[in-house]
């Protein structure tokens, strides 16, 4: 007999799987809940799989048997040069990357909205960044992906920076436009490293965008746990033709420093089985799914208070047909706690006065009708704007002043204050609201009066974010 009341982390997933929910989360896999037979087939093995390194079963690290074969093909998928599997989730390929390619005190062009790992590979690698701020989608009042003139301004102005690194697709499935920006990298000897982490299943199907690798990304990052059947921390990065073998070691090498020296394989025969059943039956998949996400945006569209974000809502870039993000007049959060509670439908994020969900090519037809029987509800005869909403400050997107270097703060006393309070002072912490893990302030930028306001009437403290001080609500970092 369990006693569940002495295991808190397996009680608290058994109720999440006796709601039955309709999930519109990571990971892809969607807990195969179509019982597709190859999934089931690693189901079934879970504990068999569950090996390490020992004869026959290769090595990770340096790999010259089955995980060799199993990357050889994943390149093949990837149309790459060669492609990685990683067990620690695009963010130790984010490292890898960053901190393959560029040496301590280089400088490097970063779009302001990218992941926190972009953020840690700078302090790790003692790197110089130039930010470039992401467009604003207005009417969704989001962040997107880089405008190319933007983008030539800076590199005009930053001839010595030794490469771009930018996150496409954006959580919102906005795409920048990789084939365009990797020209001009390249005409100025800059170096692209694309953030994919959304991306993962744009290899295997003509009907999204392409691949950043594909369209002439350096290197690339995909979660394949995100929009891929893959288990939860699975990712791969993809390196490209134009990069020499040296750097190609050197990033071999970053993942052997970033990566655990006991990688799961079931992680590794996740990624093996993910892809290939998006080899085998990719298209079909996805096209399944884009139908499907199209039909639900068809059949709500004569409700006037539900906006899907659509290519034609963001200008010069592409965007992924498989993500679903919603606005309303009512708060995401408050949209996202009906959904949940009412309806038992769970979302990825809530972002503003949007909902964002994942798409996957297992999702099934039936969620997609309890979302489209839900959100009809709700807003069939919905009239006026939700008040916790219009409180709210919807986006922080002031360009902050950076007045200390990471290395600089190294070397300073830093102390916790009211946030009240911290006008004008610099800021010691990282601030990540997760989802969607970009950060709102960076070490060394000065606080400013438009951030504690957003931080206040948005609770941000009080949310699920991820932050180096362990106060109570209301306390920030900063230099003393
Ligand atoms: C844009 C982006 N990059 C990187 C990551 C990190 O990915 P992982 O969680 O696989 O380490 C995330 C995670 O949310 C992300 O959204």
């Amino acid at each position: 007999m369990i006693d569940f009341d002495k295991i808190p982390i397996v009680s608290g997933l058994k109720s999440y799987k006796e709601r039955n929910m309709a999930v519109f989360h990571m990971p892809g896999h969607k807990q195969n809940k179509g019982l597709i037979e190859e999934l089931e087939y690693i189901r079934e093995n879970l504990y068999d799989f569950d090996i390490t390194e020992i004869e026959g079963s290769d090595n990770l690290h340096s790999p010259d048997g089955i995980i060799k074969e199993g990357m050889e093909l994943l390149a093949k998928s990837m149309k790459s040069k060669k492609s990685y599997y990683l067990v620690n989730g695009s963010t130790s390929g984010v490292y890898s990357m960053m901190l393959g390619l560029f040496n301590r005190g280089d400088k490097v062009i970063i779009q302001r909205n990218c992941h926190k790992s972009v953020y840690s590979a700078l302090e790790l690698g003692d790197l110089t960044a130039e930010y470039i701020y992401p467009k604003v989608i207005d009417n969704f009042e989001i962040l997107s992906g880089i405008n190319y003139n933007d983008l030539k301004k800076i590199v005009e102005k930053n001839k010595d920076a030794k490469g771009l690194v930018i996150t496409s697709p954006s959580y919102f499935g906005t795409c920048s436009d990789i084939e365009k920006i990797s020209k001009l990298c390249k005409k100025n000897d800059m170096l692209l490293l694309v953030d994919e982490a959304h991306g993962a299943h744009f290899s295997f199907s003509k009907m999204l965008p392409y691949s950043a690798i594909s369209l002439g990304a350096d290197v690339s990052v995909t979660s394949f746990h995100k929009t891929l059947p893959s288990l939860t921390q699975t990712a791969v990065l993809n390196v490209s033709k134009s990069l020499s073998d040296k750097q190609i070691a050197k990033i071999e090498e970053r993942m052997k420093i970033f990566q655990t020296t006991s990688p799961s394989y079931l992680f590794l025969a996740s990624m093996d089985m993910a892809r290939y059943i998006m080899d085998k039956d990719g298209e079909r998949l996805i096209g399944n799914l884009v139908n499907m996400v199209n039909d639900l945006k068809e059949s709500l569209k004569d409700i006037k208070q539900i906006r899907f974000l659509e290519e034609n809502d963001i200008n010069e870039e592409r965007i992924d047909p498989t993500r679903i993000v919603i606005n309303t007049p009512v708060d995401g959060e408050k949209l996202s706690d009906i959904l949940r509670e009412k309806y038992q439908i769970q979302i990825e994020m809530s972002y503003s006065n949007n909902i964002v969900l994942i798409g996957s090519p297992l999702d099934l037809k039936e969620v997609y009708e309890r979302l489209k029987v839900a959100l009809r509800e709700i807003f069939s005869g919905f009239k006026g704007s939700d008040t916790t909403a219009t409180e709210k400050i919807k986006l922080y997107n002031i360009p902050p002043i950076v007045k200390l270097t990471q290395r600089e703060i190294d070397f300073k006393e830093t102390i916790d204050i009211n946030l009240e309070a911290s006008e004008g002072t610099i800021c010691a912490e990282t601030i990540v609201p997760y989802p969607p893990g970009v950060p709102i302030i960076l070490p060394g930028e000065e606080i400013s009066r438009e951030l504690i306001d957003f931080i206040i009437k948005n609770n941000i403290l009080e949310k699920n974010v991820i932050r180096s001080s362990n106060l109570s609500s209301g306390k920030i970092r900063v230099i003393a």
